[in-house]
């Protein structure tokens, strides 16, 4: 079983990522680590807890890390998520399963201390800054991750917050540097693949069909969510980031990608948090992220609903 650690800021597809994880007996979840991002850290924390309670998972090890990024105010996106960052299911429970007491980045840096070199793999799917303060904190652990699969940036379809830049990239661009030049291998899914990914009315039927309370909670989260490109966009659907990472792990074969390098604006104020992706490989700098840019979407939505099913 693969070991990882699931660094999230839920949100209804860090909620769905994080169901697919807990529903795939090739993963183990050695703990869940929560940051500040689509909504402030004492939410996504709490919403992490619901999330494993709908999962049948209420053991589930759930720490908070950082309330805020390394040297900015923290930007959030409750005009997606809505105010909780799980709108959708009515009413949203309150988690009765305790949060731990360690926090987030000791957790993160414990583990990688004591599991076996190269055996723990970092799923980040929100703002970088548990992790870049980890590697900065105890940078011994750089050499002794597996992977980082990462959600963030763009290439081709550039912003979603900004007309440049992609949401977790972009509220903590400082980290997001530390993570790419750490020299950890790292798998990046940016918008151009999570934006094919639509949760179309007949994929969240299939959810709801499920019927179980996790089923029912991803459509009536997953409603709630894809409101925002449907109504803005006329869109098919919602893009479901944040599964994409989870998927990678059970499913390479679902995604495609090129291996380039990848550095982040931190300076621009026009640009700030760009992923200046060198797709074409017009520089010299040695490659040291998997681009990927494109996804079997419907081999993908058949493994959430195979997976959440079991659950
Ligand atoms: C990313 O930002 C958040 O709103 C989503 O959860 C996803 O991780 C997409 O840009
Ligand atoms: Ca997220």
């Amino acid at each position: 079983r693969r070991k990882i650690i699931i660094d999230t800021d839920p949100g209804q597809d860090d909620a769905a990522a994080i169901m697919l994880a807990l529903g795939s007996p090739e993963l183990e979840v050695l703990g869940i680590t929560c940051v500040a991002g689509n909504v402030p850290l004492t939410r996504t924390q709490e919403n992490a807890r619901i999330v494993c309670e709908w999962a049948g998972r209420p053991d589930m090890a759930v720490y908070a890390g950082c309330d805020r990024p390394l040297s900015r105010e923290l930007v959030t996106a409750e005009h997606v998520h809505g105010r909780t960052g799980l709108n959708g299911p009515n009413p949203l429970p309150v988690p009765t399963m305790p949060l731990q007491e360690q926090h987030a980045v000791d957790f993160i840096i414990d583990t990688l201390r004591t599991e076996p070199s190269k055996s723990v793999t970092l799923c980040t799917l929100g703002p970088l800054t548990n992790v870049a303060t980890a590697l900065t904190k105890a940078p011994e652990i750089v050499p002794r991750i597996k992977e980082i699969v990462m959600m963030g940036g763009a290439y081709f379809e550039v912003g979603n917050i900004t007309p440049a830049a992609e949401f977790n990239i972009y509220v903590d661009p400082e980290s997001a540097d530390i993570v790419f030049k750490s020299g950890v291998s790292l798998v990046v899914m940016p918008l151009d693949v999570t934006h094919r990914a639509l949760t179309t009315p007949a994929r969240v039927q299939a959810f709801r069909d499920i019927g179980t309370v996790a089923g029912i909670a991803m459509a009536d989260m997953l409603a709630f969510f894809e409101r925002f490109d449907v109504e803005k966009y006329g869109s098919e659907g919602g893009p479901l980031h944040d599964p994409c990472v989870i998927a990678y792990l059970l499913r390479p074969d679902l995604f495609k990608g090129r291996h380039i390098n990848v550095q982040i604006e931190t300076q621009s104020q026009l640009t700030l948090g760009m992923t200046v992706a060198d797709y074409w490989r017009v520089t010299d700098h040695a490659p040291n992220a998997m681009f990927m840019q494109d996804i079997d979407a419907d081999g993908y939505f058949a493994l959430l609903t195979e997976r959440i099913a079991t659950l």
